[in-house]
């Protein structure tokens, strides 16, 4: 779907989601979202939010899993994700925080392993998720499935590519400060979702987004796996679509 521009695009998704929250909330049921980080999903944060303050939209019975944190990483230090999606939405609604899960960037790495698997297994205990948020990085990642990352892989702990860890040079004032490792969802674990956004805007995208949605499907760009599956919707601007 092309939109306009991303603030129309970003509206649309928190729609769905909070149609999707609503939905659950008359069944007394959990929605369960998997939520990203990064710009790209930030108005779609912003939207839930006023639908919460103006709407009255209940996050009581939400349940979320972000895909990634980089490691090691602290979760009050500035660039961590925790405090990225404390500042973005979740210190904004009524979400209880044990239902907020986020990769520990804290463990000691002997221990990843199992926390890996125990993070699949809570996903699956809660049901599994209803909705996937995603972006997308210029190596073609999803989550942090950098380049060489299986179809069928689940939560581990990864290496960043060196264009990753460019891109985020600006958060951590160089790109010697950037963690080299983060851990991830897997590709198999996002394809377990019901549903599946993924969202880009912007020129810079446009590029990445044409392999993804156009070009052979590889290992060398994580993204072309989404062409596997069913419940996939690409959510782009018109400058994030100008090369399809
Ligand atoms: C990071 C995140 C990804 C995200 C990507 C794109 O690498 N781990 O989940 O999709 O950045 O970021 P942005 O939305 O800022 O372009």
């Amino acid at each position: 779907k092309v939109y306009e521009n991303k603030h129309i695009a970003s509206k649309k998704v928190a729609k769905r989601i909070a149609d999707l929250i609503k939905r659950k909330n008359e069944k007394q049921e959990n929605a369960v979202l998997g939520l990203a980080t990064g710009a790209t999903p930030v108005e779609v944060y912003e939207e839930l939010i006023r639908l919460h303050k103006e709407e009255g939209l209940s996050f009581k019975n939400v349940i979320t899993f972000n895909l990634d944190e980089y490691y090691p990483m602290k979760p009050d230090a500035k660039q961590s994700y925790v405090r990225f999606m404390d500042e973005v939405l979740f210190d904004h609604i009524d979400i209880k925080k044990e239902n907020i899960h986020i990769p520990d960037g804290t463990l000691a790495e002997d221990d990843i392993t199992d926390y890996c698997l125990a993070y699949e297994n809570k996903i699956g205990e809660v049901g599994g998720l209803d909705l996937q948020l995603l972006g997308i990085g210029r190596t073609g990642h999803i989550g942090f499935n950098e380049p060489g990352s299986a179809p069928n892989s689940g939560t581990r702990l990864v290496t960043l590519d060196d264009l990753t860890r460019r891109d985020a040079s600006r958060d951590f004032g160089g790109k010697e400060n950037v963690p080299t490792k983060a851990i991830t969802m897997g590709i198999g674990t996002i394809f377990k979702a019901r549903q599946i956004i993924l969202m880009g805007w912007n020129k810079k995208k446009a590029s990445i987004l044409k392999k993804a949605i156009e070009g052979e499907m590889s290992g060398n760009v994580p993204a072309t796996y989404l062409q596997l599956s069913e419940n996939v919707e690409f959510v782009l601007d018109r400058d994030a679509a100008s090369a399809l």
